[in-house]
């Protein structure tokens, strides 16, 4: 394990002085969605609709090295953005966001977590596989900026 590794790292919910490392965080990983500030204040909104789940993952000097959102209609979630920064990739943080994100959506009553991934994205793609994610359709051209179709993937929590 190296020193860097998820072990290092603890998960925690996003809290309003996240926001701006978070989106820094977020511009700089190309496959992560690049949000305004408005869709992070509303995500911490508790009153907002539909409500979301918003964590980050933490080093022991409070750097922030991941994020992940979920939006919330039980029994199912959207998983929206998940992202972890490209020098602490591959050492479980993003395995450590999903679970801990896992146990939240489980105890709010969802059953079903679906999310849209780009095809060009084979990270993102093989990271959700791993996960037990499994194609359930198609959307040609989603994207904009550069065009791509997404896949749609859903996993059914235990
Ligand atoms: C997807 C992402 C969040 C994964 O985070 P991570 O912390 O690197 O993931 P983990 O270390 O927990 O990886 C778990 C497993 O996923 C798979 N995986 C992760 N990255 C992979 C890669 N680049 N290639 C192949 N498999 C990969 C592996 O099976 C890995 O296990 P292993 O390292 O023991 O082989 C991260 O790559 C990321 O931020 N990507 C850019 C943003 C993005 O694409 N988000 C998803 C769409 S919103």
């Amino acid at each position: 394990m190296s020193a860097n590794s998820a072990a290092f790292f603890t998960v925690r919910k996003m809290v309003a002085a996240d926001i701006g490392p978070t989106m820094a965080l977020a511009s700089t990983l190309k496959d992560a969605p690049h949000w305004p500030q408005s869709v992070y204040d509303a995500a911490l909104d508790p009153s907002s609709t539909p409500r979301r789940i918003a964590i980050v993952a933490v080093n022991e000097v409070s750097e922030i090295a991941g994020f992940a959102i979920a939006s919330l209609l039980p029994p199912q979630a959207e998983l929206e953005s998940i992202g972890v920064r490209a020098n602490f990739q591959r050492q479980g943080i993003g395995t450590k966001l999903l679970s801990h994100l896992i146990d939240e959506l489980k105890a709010a009553a969802v059953s079903e977590i679906l999310l849209e991934v780009r095809t060009s994205n084979h990270t993102g793609n093989a990271f959700y596989l791993v996960h037990g994610f499994r194609q359930i359709g198609l959307r040609p051209r989603y994207y904009t900026e550069p065009e791509d179709d997404a896949i749609l993937m859903s996993v059914t929590l235990g």
